[in-house]
Parts: structure tokens; sequence; C-alpha cells
């Protein structure tokens, strides 16, 4: 463990504290993906106006260690890599990012996210022949947020997720080290920047903590799989406080417990962040998406949430920030 982390970890303060009503955070889910396709610039501009406090890139690595935004480690299913590298699948008839260099992939047409049949998997988004969408590398995406921050006097911050990090150490593909050194070379740095690291890595977030030294805050996710139930209990949310400063949980494992996995990880001081929240995807008898974020953010008590529809969230706990575009 490096010496500023084991200072830190010795005190009660080394976390963020569960944030007030008014600081709870809206996390813009790859971009506003609700209203355009999932990690563009365009996705990632439109949630920061809409009012986002963070902006969500999920991160994997090209053939040669570029940082790019992207949620799946394969890219068929949001780009068109298939008619344009027809012959560059794996014996598992798919197309791995990590095959293809920076230059290649950046020229890809992005859509919007289809499922293995070529369906749609939110049909009612932005039209399935878009052009002009591209995929972003991570720092152009920073560069984009903190140009924004410049111009408006926000300071709107980054929540990067590290994909797949056992497939990267396979493919000798260093996510974990490039994605510190490049937040450090823009400037984020300490317990109090302005960015999130997350990863449902068993132990990504531990190595980059105590192997390679980060105090940058970090939120451990939980997925609803069984494999992640030890982590919910008391020891594995332990375990969490003393490299995390806070639980990124599939929405459901709040539920389960009507809400007592909030009151049991703030008793540790982990902040609660669960994703995803969707106009268009509601649990059952959940009429609508303002119904939902307010059971999570005040029933329950959450500290912020992942959502594919900002200005939804952003209306609820920024209602003096003004841009919404969904119809009531
Ligand atoms: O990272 C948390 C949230 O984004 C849910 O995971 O699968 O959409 O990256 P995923
Ligand atoms: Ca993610």
């Amino acid at each position: 463990m490096a010496s500023a982390r084991a200072d830190a970890a010795s005190g009660p303060d080394h976390r963020n504290p569960p944030m007030s009503a008014n600081a709870k955070i809206v996390i813009a889910h790859r971009g506003a993906s609700g209203y355009l396709p999932e990690h563009t610039l365009p996705a990632y501009a439109m949630a920061y106006a809409l009012g986002a406090d963070y902006i969500e890139p999920d991160l994997v690595m090209t053939a040669d260690q570029h940082l790019i935004c992207l949620h799946d480690i394969h890219l068929e299913s949001t780009t068109d890599v298939e008619q344009q590298f027809p012959q560059r699948a794996r014996a598992d008839g798919r197309w791995y990012a990590a095959d293809f260099t920076l230059a290649e992939i950046q020229q890809l047409n992005v859509t919007e996210r289809t499922k293995t049949d070529g369906t749609r998997v939110f049909p009612g988004r932005f039209k399935a022949d878009a052009q002009g969408f591209k995929v972003p590398t991570f720092v152009s995406l920073v560069e984009l947020v903190q140009s924004l921050n410049r111009e408006t006097g926000r300071d709107v911050g980054i929540y990067p997720e590290t994909k797949a990090p056992v497939f990267h150490d396979d493919e000798n593909l260093p996510i974990e080290r490039v994605l510190l050194a490049r937040l450090a070379e823009y400037g984020y740095a300490g317990r109090h920047a302005k960015v999130f690291i997350q990863s449902f890595g068993f132990d990504n977030l531990r190595e980059m903590r105590e192997t390679l030294g980060s105090d940058l805050p970090m939120i451990q996710l939980i997925s609803h799989a069984p494999a992640y139930d030890a982590l919910v209990t008391p020891a594995g949310l332990d375990a969490i406080a003393q490299y995390a400063d806070g639980i990124g949980p599939d929405k459901k494992r709040i539920a389960d417990t009507d809400g007592a996995l909030v009151e049991h990880a703030h008793a540790r001081g982990l902040q609660v962040h669960p994703y995803t929240f969707r106009a268009d995807q509601l649990p059952p008898g959940t009429p609508r998406l303002e119904d939902e974020l307010r059971q999570y953010y005040f029933d329950y008590g959450v500290d912020g949430l992942f959502t594919d529809f900002t200005d939804i969230a952003v209306e609820i706990v920024h209602p003096d920030y003004r841009a919404r575009l969904h119809p009531r």
C-alpha cells in the first residue's frame, strides 16, 4: 500500500462522506445514451449540457495501447467493424478491440447497440443508420469535459470504468497503468479529484490503490450475479471500505434489501451509486422514471446513480438547472 494511502486509511475522513440531499450526483451512463449513440463525443457533450455531474466512459484498450471509450471488449455490437474488416474476427466469430490499432478503430462508425440477431436493444432510440459517430479516445473525452469546464465555470467530473481487467491482463494490455498515467497527465490527483474510477473486477481497484499507489476516488461495482454476493455481506463491505470510496451496485441489490444495503454501506463511509436507470426500461409496476429515481435518491438515500437520461435525474436533484428533453 502506498504511504499516502496508508495515512489516509488510518483516519475516519479518508473517504468522502455520504452526500447531502442537494449534493446527490447524476452520472451520465455512457453519455446521454438515451438520446444519442452510447460512448460517442456527441453523447458526452449532450450529457454535459443536460447537467450531468459526472460523465461515464467505459474503457478498453487497443492493440497499440490506447484507451478507447467502449462498453464491450468486442466491436460488433456498436460499430460497423463486421462490414469494414470482415476477415478480422477471432475463431469465436467476434471482433476484439484488442486486435485493432487506434487508427483502424477510428475508421469505424458507431451505431445504436444491436443484439447478436441484429435487432436493436433500444428500438425507440436514435435512428439505426446514423452516420458520423466515432469511437472516442479517453483523452478526447477528458479534453472535451475539461474544455467545457473552462468555458462554463462548471466542474463536471469523469467516471471511467476499467472493463474486463482479466482479459486485458491476458492480452498484456496494462489498462490500469495507462489509465492512471492519463489521469495524472490531465491533473486528476488526490482523494478529492473530480473522478471516480470504477471496476467490476474483484482485485482491480485494490491493485490500483495498493500496488500502483493511487489515492483517487474509487467505486467497487457489484453486479446482481451470485459471484458478487459476498461483497454485500458485512465482511464484504468492510473489505471494500479498505480500498474504495463507495459501491456501485446493480439497483436490484438495493431493492432486494429494501434499502438496507445503502445504510450498511453508509455506516462504513462508503458512497452508493447504483446502476442503471432508464426511461425505456422501467421495472414492472413503475410507470415513470421520475418515480424510480425519487425512490432511490430519497427513499433509499443513494448518493448518486447512473442513468441514460441525464435530464430527468438532473431535474430531480438539481431543479435549478434547466435542460430537459424527454417528453413527460
Ligand atoms: O459501470 C456501472 C454501470 O455502467 C453498469 O455497468 O455494464 O453498463 O458498464 P455497464
Ligand atoms: Ca459502466
